[in-house]
């Protein structure tokens, strides 16, 4: 029996354009979810036949790490599905991670590397950023170029993603979950199709990439006046790429002026928007009353790690 647990993530700036190979910046929140692994007479999922299309996760991931006798995997989340926060990118990497280690070798840029394939393959089309962050954990910052704190690579066709730890100062963040599941795979196309057919998609994904290099160094400076800037700028961009949500955009207006700033982050149409704030009591209570489900996280959290008890434990 082997156990692993992986967090989720918010991602600060760079979603969907990092798609493309441009740079994105997220953080590992406190929200995890926990797998294990057991030896069964039948491969199974929380003691049910596993089924490609149910469970198209821990199948991918059972096709891509292990490559043994029937096992049974337990999953546990804290993640709600759908919500923007990496549940995808955690359940896969806990599980990959899991079956490396009843291996006997987890080591973390294979798990990345693994996850990302399996997301990719679940998703037709992905970055590595969700995968790699709740591998990591911290603060991930991926960029075509290489720079300090490198920690792998990660090539698609033509793309190559350099992965590089990011040091997260104590900024207080609040997620508001619009309770609207969206799933990435078809956000992630909707963008493609645009970016494919029309130079504005093209320069409205430069400009993320853009943000991202702004805000990795204002993050480092903890400047949150002007993380808050940028975050309201890479919102608007994220909705002229068609990935908004009237639930959303009705949260993400609550928060300005009480808020440093503030934006959808994940894929969008649904699922989260995060604000950066001092005061988390006012802006959670602003978040309730525009529709959301607020959740204060704490950010910077540590990465993909194995379980010695197998049970969930904080
Ligand atoms: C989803 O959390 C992030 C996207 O950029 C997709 C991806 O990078 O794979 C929308």
């Amino acid at each position: 029996m082997t156990s692993c647990s992986a967090p989720g993530k918010i991602i600060l700036f760079g979603e969907h354009a990092v798609v493309f190979g441009k740079p994105a910046l997220a953080l590992a929140i406190d929200l995890r979810i926990w797998s294990r692994v057991t030896r069964s007479n039948q491969y199974s999922v929380n003691g049910h036949p596993m089924k490609k299309r149910h469970h198209a996760y821990v199948s991918a991931a059972l096709d891509e790490a292990w490559n043994g006798p029937p096992i049974n995997i337990d999953t546990e989340s804290e993640i709600p599905s759908g919500s923007g926060l990496g549940s995808s990118a955690a359940v896969t990497v806990s599980c990959v991670g899991a079956m490396l280690s009843e291996k006997g070798r987890f080591e973390p840029e294979s798990v990345a590397k693994k996850s990302f394939e399996v997301e990719n393959l679940v998703q037709g089309r992905a970055s590595p950023i969700d995968t790699s962050t709740s591998t990591h954990g911290h603060g991930v910052l991926v960029s075509p170029d290489r720079s300090d704190g490198f920690l792998w690579r990660i090539d698609k066709g033509s793309t190559s993603w350099n992965i590089h730890h990011c040091e997260v100062p104590a900024m207080k963040f609040v997620v508001g979950y619009t309770g609207i599941h969206a799933a990435t795979g078809p956000l992630v196309s909707k963008v493609k199709k645009l970016v494919d057919s029309d130079a504005k998609g093209v320069s409205l994904i430069n400009r993320i990439g853009e943000i991202v290099l702004d805000g990795v160094v204002c993050l480092k400076n903890g400047d949150k006046q002007r993380l808050g800037a940028l975050m309201l700028e890479n919102h608007e961009i994220l909705n002229e790429l068609g990935v908004g949500h009237p639930a959303l955009e009705k949260i993400v207006n609550a928060c300005k002026g009480i808020s440093h700033g503030a934006k959808l982050t994940g894929a969008g149409g649904g699922g989260s928007m995060i604000a950066l704030t001092d005061d988390t009591e006012r802006v959670s209570e602003a978040i309730r009353e525009a529709g959301g489900i607020p959740i204060v996280v704490r950010v910077g959290c540590e990465g993909a790690r194995t379980e010695s008890s197998g049970v969930r434990k904080r």
